[in-house]
């Protein structure tokens, strides 16, 4: 049976006395996987947010059709968007925590991690502008979500090189 031992620290099974990082690198396809899936959802979800931004600019405050994208936002952020951001960096971190060396074997992981720290920094700057739709307080241009919603692209384009090529 796994479980954690408080004792010996990441030691997470008496029998086999495998600890965190064995266990990480036994089953390290598997993380790459749901890392990958986390981080679909995840996109999906940054490159839809803004596109329902530039279309709730053309709604009237207070019609139908704004309270309706206020709840399609709301979710989209909340069921989706949060926990597949989590689960991305959960399973990233994991990964790097098998295998630190990455982080010394050459530049590539940290253009990557910079990517995707202003990857986290544009769902951040979603969320407030999501309340301020939320408020009817919206404060911007249906061109300036067509522009933002630029952002995820160019980061994702840079990201995924950085992970598959490991250029440099
Ligand atoms: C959220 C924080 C993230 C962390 C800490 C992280 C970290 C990592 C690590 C350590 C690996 C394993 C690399 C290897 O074994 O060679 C990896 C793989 C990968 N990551 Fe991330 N990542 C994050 C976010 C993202 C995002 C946002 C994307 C895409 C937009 C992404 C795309 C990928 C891909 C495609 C792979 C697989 C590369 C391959 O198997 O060849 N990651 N990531």
């Amino acid at each position: 049976m796994l479980r954690a031992n408080a004792d010996s620290g990441s030691v997470i099974s008496k029998e086999s006395g495998l600890n965190m990082q064995d266990f990480l690198l036994q089953n390290y396809e598997w993380v790459r996987a749901l890392h990958i899936i986390s981080v679909i959802a995840w996109m999906a979800g940054l490159f839809y947010l803004p596109r329902l931004f530039v279309y709730h600019t053309r709604a009237a405050a207070g019609s139908e059709m704004s309270e309706t994208f206020k709840v399609m936002e709301l979710k989209l952020l909340r069921y989706i968007m949060g926990p597949a951001s989590i689960a991305s960096w959960i399973f990233g971190l994991a990964m790097l925590y098998a295998n630190p060396g990455m982080l010394s074997g050459g530049g590539w992981m940290h253009v990557k991690l910079t990517a995707v720290v202003l990857m986290t920094g544009f769902h951040h700057m979603l969320m407030i502008w999501r309340k301020q739709f939320a408020k009817d307080e919206n404060k911007h241009s249906e061109k300036f979500y067509r522009w933002v919603n630029e952002a995820p692209t160019v980061l994702m384009i840079i990201i995924v090189i950085m992970a598959v090529v490991q250029p440099f």
